[in-house]
């Protein structure tokens, strides 16, 4: 089969498209034929060699959506030919840049008819996220004010989605370019991020219950100034800045609560991917493809991912 690898660590000019053998499904694990990957931006740690990979060369790559190809001893729950999608690939194992990827069950869901190859993949890691911060962590109630800094990233329209489908007030921050676009996927409010009164927008438009914070280089301080009592902020992307309090005190005063989590943490990714597709397919999520590339164009991909700006994900079909 043909898979991406980077035979060292080093920028996107490091990935050859190579032919490799057939990965074969452990115990537990069920081969899937790749029909959509798609990118995040920790595609890229791995590769820079910022987060470890077991070995090299190494295939990345953490969402994929496909049809099962091979069923591993102990899997019960999949059979050849069953459409599934799932996440948390390319992490301590090999990942979905490529024509087939050997996948833990328990990473899978299945893919109901009504929800493209393509949506699931590109819904797979960011909506996992965006679940495992909302519901789990923050517990976000029916009529509360969530605030989701990035809204236009993957993660961010995804998280502005499904705040919209609990019930939230959803405010974002954003490019202005993409304001009207977010507004579209259910955002009620969206504030350019570059705006200086940037805190004092946000305050009189009702602060914020939830945070979804998917730039804590910028925010953290930020997020207390402007959170309502018994805030919870759910500390999620761009960890790497020396951006940090100035004044934690106002933390106490209002009982904020802050959370800091890994998407590769979550132990029922299978079930809640489940969820997201039941979601999916009632069109009450719909993740917004920006572009497809080739496995060929994983590089470009990468870079893009990156530095460009656009609203929602982009997507790898090998
Ligand atoms: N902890 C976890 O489990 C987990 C899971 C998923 C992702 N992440 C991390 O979360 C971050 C976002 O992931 P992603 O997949 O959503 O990335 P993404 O698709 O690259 O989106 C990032 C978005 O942030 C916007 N942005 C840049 N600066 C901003 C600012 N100051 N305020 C508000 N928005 C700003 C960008 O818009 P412009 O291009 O228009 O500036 C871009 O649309 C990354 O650091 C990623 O590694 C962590």
């Amino acid at each position: 089969m043909r898979a991406a690898r980077f035979h060292e660590h080093g920028g996107p000019e490091v990935l050859t498209v190579d032919e490799v053998d057939d990965p074969d499904p452990d115990h537990g694990q069920v081969l899937v034929d790749v029909e959509a990957a798609a990118v995040n931006p920790v595609d890229t740690y791995f590769r820079e060699g910022e987060y470890p990979v077991p070995h090299l060369p190494f295939v990345g790559g953490s969402d994929v959506a496909g049809t099962v190809a091979a069923v591993g001893d102990g899997v019960e729950h999949f059979a050849v030919g069953d459409r599934v999608f799932g996440t948390g690939l390319g992490n301590g194992m090999p990942g979905s840049y490529a024509e087939r990827v050997a996948a833990p069950a328990d990473f899978l869901a299945h893919l109901p008819e009504g929800v493209a190859f393509d949506d699931a993949a590109a819904l797979a890691l960011v909506g996992t996220t965006a679940w495992q911060g909302l519901v789990h962590h923050a517990a976000a109630e029916p009529a509360e004010t969530v605030l989701v800094h990035g809204g236009s990233g993957g993660v961010g329209h995804v998280a502005i989605q499904l705040a919209e489908t609990m019930g939230a007030r959803v405010h974002a921050t954003a490019s202005p370019d993409h304001a009207d676009e977010l507004e579209s996927l259910g955002a009620d409010a969206v504030f350019d991020y570059a705006r200086e009164d940037l805190a004092d927008a946000v305050v009189d438009a009702g602060g914020a219950d939830v945070i979804v914070d998917l730039h804590m280089d910028q925010y953290l301080q930020f997020n207390a100034d402007v959170a309502n009592a018994g805030a919870r902020v759910i500390g999620i992307g761009n960890d790497t800045s020396s951006g940090g309090f100035t004044d934690i005190g106002v933390t106490k005063g209002k009982e904020v609560r802050y959370q800091f989590m890994s998407m590769y943490n979550a132990d029922d990714i299978g079930a809640v991917l489940a969820r997201l597709a039941d979601l999916a397919v009632r069109d009450e999520i719909a993740p917004v493809i920006h572009e497809t590339y080739g496995l060929g164009e994983i590089g470009e991909a990468q870079r893009a991912v990156l530095e460009d700006s656009f609203v929602g994900k982009l997507v790898v079909t090998p």
